[in-house]
């Protein structure tokens, strides 16, 4: 008696197991469509450099009503930073997977980065994988950094441009300030430089971590008698970099080097994200990413 319960209740549970595969895709199939949006800048810890992360929020939030949007930062140190202050931040993984607890089913995950090097390349790499999660999510898109295409190149160059101080006198120069990389990425500075001196000679643009370097931009100032330069960062926020190594007093700024070979330094401490054309670039590139997320 015992024995033939035992052999019934192993059948069932066979049978469950069978099923249960099937069953779950049921489910799955049946949740409603959530959609969201996170973005994911590299971050800052400089309070005032946050502007340009709102205004980012503010266009996301303009072009994509009632779609909820989270936001993550790449770099470990800056959330590490930003927690000892109070404020709390996930990194892409830790947003991921909160989002994913949360019920969303489509995401598109937009990458603030200003060349797809290696943080866009991991955040690529990551986010897919949890697409590819049992019960997650049914569909994860990453958007594009700033410079991807020829055409972003071309788009870039036409706003930073735009962007320029009316002041600016014929043969004063304009210098940016790109952030570098040692990953293969980084040729696209020299791209976006070609594509800039086309259209205004006096445009250069120089990386601190990259090619092109300050000491090569010098030169060519030189050579070019240049009397007075602009410098202006060329990251979506006038965070670290932009205050040290390019506006800092300390001798190898970029202003201390300018300066020092007789150039006239005048710094404009704004990012990228704090203009409104650039940021249209990157929500160019995130409504191409949404656009994919059809059920
Ligand atoms: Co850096």
């Amino acid at each position: 008696m015992i024995r033939k319960a035992l052999i019934t209740m192993l059948t069932m549970a066979a049978v469950a197991c069978l099923i249960s595969p099937a069953l779950a895709g049921a489910h799955g199939d049946k949740r409603p469509v959530k959609k969201a949006i996170l973005l994911v800048a590299f971050g800052t810890s400089i309070p005032e450099a946050r502007v340009a992360f709102d205004n980012i929020g503010k266009q996301v939030a303009r072009a994509f009503p009632g779609v909820p949007v989270r936001w993550a930062y790449t770099s470990s140190i800056i959330r590490r930073k930003l927690a000892k202050q109070g404020t709390l931040l996930d990194s892409p993984e830790g947003a991921l997977a909160k989002m994913m607890d949360e019920g969303f089913t489509h995401l598109a995950v937009q990458s603030l980065h200003t060349i797809a090097g290696e943080e866009f390349h991991h955040l690529r790499q990551n986010a897919h994988a949890f697409g590819d999660m049992a019960e997650g999510f049914d569909k994860v898109i990453v958007g594009a950094p700033l410079l991807t295409t020829q055409a972003d190149i071309e788009m870039v160059s036409d706003a930073l441009i735009q962007n320029i101080p009316a002041e600016r006198k014929p043969g004063e120069a304009v210098v940016l300030m790109g952030h570098g990389s040692h990953h293969p990425a980084n040729a696209f500075y020299a791209a976006l430089a070609y594509s800039l001196q086309q259209r205004d000679p006096y445009i250069f643009v120089g990386t601190v971590e990259g090619f092109p370097k300050i000491g090569d931009i010098k030169i060519t100032l030189k050579q070019k008698s240049v009397k007075k330069a602009y410098l202006v960062p060329f990251m979506s926020v006038a965070g670290d970099h932009a205050r040290n190594d390019l506006a800092g007093d300390a001798g190898d700024s970029w202003k201390s080097i300018l300066t020092g070979a007789g150039i006239q330094c005048e710094v404009l401490l704004k990012g990228t994200a704090e203009y409104d054309n650039m940021v249209a670039i990157w929500v160019e590139h995130l409504k191409k990413a949404f656009a994919h997320l059809k059920e």
